[in-house]
């Protein structure tokens, strides 16, 4: 029985239907608002939208949860391989164990990116941002693989190949960076250790592949895999409607996701703990600043928009970045200092009345440090991670039977109409 929600103006009732979730969340369809009514919604920052319908990702923010579909992530990061939960965001279920195998030599396979793509490399100014660099590239794929996604049937090659791709090229963007000889992908080595190979080894120090390292870099990669709408699958779901290639889309995502309030959080953080570290500033002292509304200083790694309480993979992060450091045997002062942060503002009254909890990005820089992943390159991190969300959620966007351009609407508030005046009567 279709249920309603009904909106009364000026003696006129409207209906407008209700919709309901696999998990009970409530949605009021609006879609004919404008044309039944002549209204428009008004909702800055999209905190009441839904944009889509979608099957990959749950998330519950007042009660902790995120599912891959269906999957609890805490089971997805005990027991699968990152190479597992790409292959059941983008095709919706677990891969058998002859798929996983398949993928696994298709990976491998599309691994070398084109030789011409280094000197683009070569040629980026020292010191350019890496997230700067493989949003560009991500966008140059298209050039160089232009026949890649023509036929429709083609797409799992193509989807695979850019999964196999992009750690190649982040890898190689460092190596370059750094004036250092770049290492090819190598195809006995597993997604994880292949990355951290191509990263580290070198002629004069062969890289040693450590397995709480790798262990550490799955679960990171597995817990940013997909988070339904966040600021950069959306940027992907809003450039892909317009029809763009996928790579343009994949680049606009990247792009989206360098900021600072969002995957880029990951770099802030680090930054913020090493900036308290080098001026001494009291923990107090810094819980004061992210409180005072005059101050633009927030605290880097804390809130989050949909997440209520605890970010469910903070949780995780935070046991993963204790196990890698004391497998390692690290003492890292930041770590100290983020639980003293930590523990300070979840006293702390603000942070209770706002809801403020450690986010996935509180703990992760301290983990990519010990991996030895250089500060900027957190947030390419990152985006490796959410790679197979975002295609997930681009090639569901693509055959979405209610399908369209998006295309919001906005309330004007600018001057009437105003006459043109000449340079000289002005
Ligand atoms: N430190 C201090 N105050 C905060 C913080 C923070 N980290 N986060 C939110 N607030 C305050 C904010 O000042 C505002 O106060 P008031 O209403 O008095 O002006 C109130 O809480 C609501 O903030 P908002 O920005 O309107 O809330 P939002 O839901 O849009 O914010 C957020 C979400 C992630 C942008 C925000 O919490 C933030 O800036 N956090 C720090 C950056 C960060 O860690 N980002 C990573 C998010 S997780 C990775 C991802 O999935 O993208």
């Amino acid at each position: 029985m279709p249920e309603y929600v009904e909106l009364n103006y000026k003696g006129k009732q409207y209906k407008l239907p209700v919709i309901i979730g696999t998990e009970g969340e409530k949605a009021i369809d609006i879609s004919n608002l404008r044309q039944d009514t002549g209204f428009i919604t008004l909702d800055v920052g999209y905190g009441n939208t839904g944009s889509c319908r979608s099957t990959i990702t749950f998330m519950d923010g007042e009660n902790g949860i995120l599912r891959y579909r269906g999957i609890p992530v805490e089971q997805l990061a005990e027991h699968a391989t990152f190479k597992e939960t790409a292959y059941l965001l983008i095709h919706g279920r677990l891969p058998t164990w002859k798929e996983h195998r398949q993928f696994s030599v298709l990976l491998n396979d599309h691994s070398l990116v084109h030789e011409d793509m280094r000197s683009f490399y070569q040629h980026y100014p020292r010191g350019s941002h890496p997230m700067g660099i493989l949003s560009a590239m991500l966008n140059a794929l298209k050039s160089f693989y232009p026949e890649l996604e023509v036929l429709e049937e083609e797409m799992d090659i193509t989807v695979t190949r850019l999964l196999a791709k992009v750690r190649t090229m982040a890898a190689m963007s460092y190596k370059i960076s750094r004036g250092h000889r770049v290492v090819y992908p190598r195809p006995d080595l597993a997604y994880c250790e292949n990355f951290l190979n191509m990263m580290f080894d070198s002629p004069v120090r062969p890289y040693k592949i450590h397995p709480d390292v790798v262990k550490a870099l799955r679960v990171f990669w597995i817990l940013h895999a997909d988070h339904e709408q966040n600021c950069s699958t959306s940027a992907i779901r809003i450039v892909g409607s317009g029809r763009v290639n996928l790579y343009a889309a994949i680049s606009a995502g990247i792009a989206a996701l360098w900021g600072p309030l969002h995957g880029g959080a990951n770099q802030a953080v680090v930054e913020m703990l090493a900036d308290i570290q080098t001026d001494g500033s009291s923990i107090q002292r810094v819980i004061e600043r992210a409180k005072d509304r005059k101050d633009p200083y927030r605290l880097m790694g804390f809130g989050h928009r949909v997440y209520k309480t605890y970010d469910p993979r903070a949780k995780i992060m935070k046991k993963t970045c204790d196990t890698l450091l004391s497998k390692l045997a690290i003492q890292d002062p930041l770590l100290e200092i983020a639980k003293d942060l930590e523990e300070a503002a979840l006293k702390d009254d603000y942070f209770i009345e706002y809801n403020l909890y450690p986010n996935v990005d509180f703990y992760s820089g301290i983990v990519l440090r010990a991996i030895g992943i250089p500060t900027n390159m957190f947030p390419v991190m990152f985006a490796i991670g959410r790679l197979p969300g975002w295609i997930a959620q681009w090639l569901e966007s693509m055959n979405d039977p209610h399908w369209k351009l998006c295309r919001p609407r906005q309330i004007y508030t600018g001057p009437e109409k105003t006459d043109y005046v000449p340079f000289e009567q002005r």
